[in-house]
């Protein structure tokens, strides 16, 4: 006879495996599936946010900003160092470290909360008369199936690919690739000034690259209220030397050996830049197929999202959808909200996120943080605001 469960989690990211956590706390009997997988091919929790997002980006900041500190800021407090040397490999095996720490930690909170860690790809089948879902599990230790009641899909979501621009991870890089350079590119691009964008530009460029961001829009960061862009994009560009080029069209696209030749044309014409390294990070897409829902009549829209109400239930009964791969900021902490929510909603309690006030942050120096509307949004709604700013120069 099958593992039966109440609920089945697919997917072990940020809303993922707190979902499941949340449900086991409730008291469901709960499974947690992922085919997340190293390069040793052991299986690992936690998704993009801890593998090769969020957590790694966040101890690179933090390594790059040290750095800078010491190699250029410190002396203007008087503090005098000679020889500092950034050592790439060791920033990254710390960065190592930490994301396997944290994976870890979350097998261990799976443990201590009994949520039940399947290991393979799941796919999901309508059950017997009995049970309401069986999911199939391939590639973990063997081909497995388990009965579920309830079903929370947190798949997450892919980096978009530019067509005519192959990712291979060592030339051209998405963020996985670009978190694992092993030295510093003298010469790195980036297509996209977004999150991603900026995080790892400025990484890269605090250790010594040149870094030139080829960005589609005509506006710079253009979901930041307008004041907060224009403030930004100059620290950026002319205090801390990001070469970003606004209004970019890309052409070609070709690697030679070890150099990467991007065409492209701006307002000022047509141009080609050589680069050693070509980060390509312009948004990601939910990953809503190949779980077999879809041919159980899910319902996912024009843009590739499972459809959700507000409680993220889906079209199908007792299937819900959390995180990346639903409507609303692609963000973590935003997923493990709606994971908590679902959870709660199973044992028939009242868990609700609200998409209007999640909390958005840019982990660049400074940081870049708002909530709610920006006044550009509520002057298009036609709202009625007052506007009110206070320049960081006079906080004591
Ligand atoms: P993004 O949506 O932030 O930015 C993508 C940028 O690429 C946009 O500015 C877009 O106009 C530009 N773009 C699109 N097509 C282009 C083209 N053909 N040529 C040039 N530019 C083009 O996406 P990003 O940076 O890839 O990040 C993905 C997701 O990861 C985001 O949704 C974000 O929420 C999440 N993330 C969040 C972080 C945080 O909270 N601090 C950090 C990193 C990622």
């Amino acid at each position: 006879m099958a593992l039966s469960f109440d609920v089945v989690v697919i997917g072990a990211g940020p809303a993922g495996y707190v979902g499941a956590i949340r449900a086991a706390q409730l008291g469901f009997a709960t499974a947690c599936v992922d085919d997340w997988k190293n390069e040793k091919g052991e299986y690992l929790l936690g998704g993009t946010c801890l593998n090769v997002g969020c957590i790694p980006s966040k101890a690179l900041l933090e390594s790059s900003e040290n750095y800078e500190r010491v190699a250029h800021k410190f002396a203007a407090h008087g503090i005098a160092v000679t020889g500092a040397k950034m050592d790439v490999r060791k920033m990254q095996a710390r960065k190592d470290k930490i994301v396997s720490q944290l994976t870890g930690g979350i097998a261990t909170l799976f443990r201590k909360n009994k949520v039940t860690w399947l290991k393979g790809r799941g796919r999901l089948i309508a059950g017997a008369a009995s049970e309401r879902y069986r999911i199939d599990i391939s590639g973990g230790a063997g081909a497995e199936t388990v009965a579920a009641t309830n079903v929370v899909i947190a798949t997450g979501s892919t980096p978009r690919e530019l067509p005519g621009v192959p990712v291979d991870n060592d030339l051209i890089c998405d963020n996985a690739g670009a978190l694992a350079f092993g030295e510093v590119p003298k010469r790195l691009g980036v297509i996209g000034a977004g999150v991603i964008g900026l995080e790892l530009g400025s990484v890269w460029r605090r250790l010594g690259a040149k870094v030139t961001i080829l960005e589609a829009l005509p506006t710079f960061l253009a979901a930041c209220d307008d004041a907060v862009s224009r403030e930004a994009w100059k620290v950026f560009t002319k205090e801390q030397g990001l070469d970003i080029r606004l209004g970019v069209k890309i052409g070609k696209v070709s690697t030679g050996k070890r150099i990467v030749k991007v065409e492209f044309a701006d307002g000022e014409g047509q141009k080609a830049v050589e680069f050693d390294k070509l980060v390509v990070s312009v948004g990601r897409v939910p990953n809503s197929v190949n779980f077999g829902a879809a041919a159980l009549g899910l319902k996912i829209d024009d843009r590739g999202f499972i459809e959700v109400d507000a409680h993220c239930r889906t079209n199908l009964p007792k299937v819900y959808a959390v995180g990346d791969v639903v409507r609303g900021p692609m963000l973590a902490h935003k997923g493990m909200d709606e994971g908590v929510m679902v959870a709660e909603h199973i044992a028939s309690q009242a868990g609700h996120v609200d998409l209007d006030v999640i909390p958005w942050v840019i982990y660049t120096a400074p940081e870049i943080a708002w909530v709610g509307k920006t006044e550009q949004q509520l002057r298009a709604d036609g709202t009625a605001y007052r506007m009110g700013q206070v320049p960081f120069l006079a906080n004591g």
